[in-house]
């Protein structure tokens, strides 16, 4: 069931906006619009979003997305064009009807989700409801379920204050999703979240898309993103739609030079990157530790060799299991050899215990990786150490790793797949099964920390 037509819909800024969507029927472009002082935000715009669809919505900063995403729900009227959600023209709405479907048909997710302070998590999440004048107990039920479903049950009575970012933007979607809203419209929702929260978020609204059925119109300028959520993507460029298509009709027939250009400039080696496939470090240890403690750790993570972080996580170096061992061994070691006997007397060496700690074992010469490297310049890198790679930011705070293994399976699935039929593995989720195999391409991003 069609559930959004988006009939030739044009937004224009500015002093005769209608003069404007008319020298664009002319074939005057956006610049000639520009120097008259109108701005073209969207330009005859025309598709379609079904039920249960997530449409993404891509294209660069001030290419049209939010204009037309604020479109869809009534909240701007196109300057020509129109839109129908339900078989209903929402320009011909009267007011109210309109408020009525925003509060309780479309739902809409911002990138930075403003939760009220001092308003519990669940009072947050049922802001919506007490827009629509629900009762107290009934809306709260509603928000409890709703948090539940985005994985913050059991943090109702808490304040926005004592969440993570993350965790404030699963409470914007529960907001949306108490309402039981059919349509959500995303307006980079993700896009202020660290890599691996941002992975996990888009895990989360594939999941609940599975489960929910809902439509989904999702906006983002990252390519990478839209390849993992859309089923359908539209390219945006200059308010122009250029491409609707699934990942792999825009990654393998790109409708123009632009649509080429941007998708070859991330290219398939780009459409799966660190963040895609690192994973959450384990064998942590800190540069104060003794090598007693970081034995430990090593042992618990089944690791042979553990990262060396301090305070928020910034990464010194590495350490490894034998480099431990052996401080150990010196430790337990008698303090003169000459001494007749002395080996049969293993008493512990005082100093050597006081004076090692992990920041004098570790190697600080440590391979690190950023989670915008595509997989394809991850091979350099990997074969340049035994550790899983490390993935930094531009602190050099670790933000995930990538085991070997890990890398050569996603590198792996997507040689099988192009190599079968000549196409990426997997239309829908893209991220799971391409990466381009130039294993020299990129290695450049791979730095020494
Ligand atoms: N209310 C407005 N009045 C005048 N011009 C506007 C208005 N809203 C948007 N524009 C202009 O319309 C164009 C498209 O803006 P829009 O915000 O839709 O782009 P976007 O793709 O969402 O960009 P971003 O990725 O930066 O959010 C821009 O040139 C912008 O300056
Ligand atoms: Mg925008």
């Amino acid at each position: 069931m069609t559930q959004l037509v988006v009939e030739h819909v044009s937004k224009v800024f500015g002093r005769k906006p209608k003069e404007g969507v008319r020298r664009l029927q002319e074939g005057a472009d956006r610049e000639q619009l520009r120097e008259e002082g109108t701005t073209a935000a969207v330009v005859d715009a025309s598709f379609t979003v079904e039920q249960g669809e997530i449409f993404v919505v891509m294209g660069l900063s001030g290419s049209g997305k939010s204009t037309l995403l604020r479109m869809l729900n009534g909240l701007l009227e196109p300057t020509s064009g129109r839109v129908l959600f339900d078989g209903r023209d929402l320009t011909a709405l009267p007011a109210k009807a309109l408020r009525d479907l925003r509060s309780r048909r479309i739902s809409m997710v911002f990138q930075h989700f403003a939760l009220f302070p001092h308003r519990s998590v669940l009072e947050n999440a049922a802001y919506g409801l007490e827009v629509q004048g629900l009762p107290r107990a009934e809306r709260e039920k509603k928000a409890a379920e709703a948090l539940e479903l985005v994985g913050l049950g059991g943090w109702e009575k808490s304040w926005p204050d004592e969440l993570s970012g993350g965790m404030q933007q699963r409470v914007g979607l529960a907001r949306a999703l108490a309402t039981d809203a059919e349509l959500l419209l995303m307006d980079e929702s993700f896009s202020a979240l660290d890599p691996l929260i941002r992975r996990d978020m888009q895990d989360q609204l594939i999941d609940l898309q599975r489960r929910l059925h809902k439509t989904i119109v999702f906006i983002t300028h990252d390519l990478n993103e839209a390849m993992r959520l859309g089923d359908r993507i539209a390219v945006m460029r200059d308010g122009r739609i250029v491409q609707i298509g699934t990942a792999q009709d825009i990654l393998t027939e790109p409708a123009d030079d632009y649509v080429a250009s941007f998708v070859q400039d991330v290219d398939r080696s780009r459409v799966l990157t660190a963040a895609s496939i690192m994973e959450e470090p384990r064998a942590l240890v800190g540069p104060d530790d003794a090598p007693r403690a970081a034995m430990r750790v090593l042992r618990t993570d089944h690791a042979s060799a553990a990262f060396v972080v301090e305070g928020g996580r910034k990464l010194l170096g590495t350490v490894t299991e034998e480099r431990v061992e052996r401080a150990l061994d010196e430790q337990q070691r008698p303090q003169s050899l000459e001494q007749p006997g002395a080996a049969l007397h293993k008493t512990p060496n005082p100093s050597a215990d006081e004076g090692d700690t992990v920041r004098d074992l570790m190697d600080t010469d440590c391979v690190t990786t950023r989670a915008d490297t595509p997989l394809s310049g991850l091979l350099t890198p990997a074969s340049r150490t035994t550790m899983p790679l490390a993935v930094v930011d531009g602190d050099g705070r670790l933000k995930g790793v990538i085991p070997r293994v890990a890398l050569l399976a996603a590198l792996g699935d997507h040689a099988d797949g192009d190599h079968a039929d000549g196409q990426p593995t997997d239309g829908h989720h893209l991220g799971e099964g391409a990466a381009d195999e130039d294993p020299a391409g990129h290695g450049r991003e791979a730095a020494s920390a």
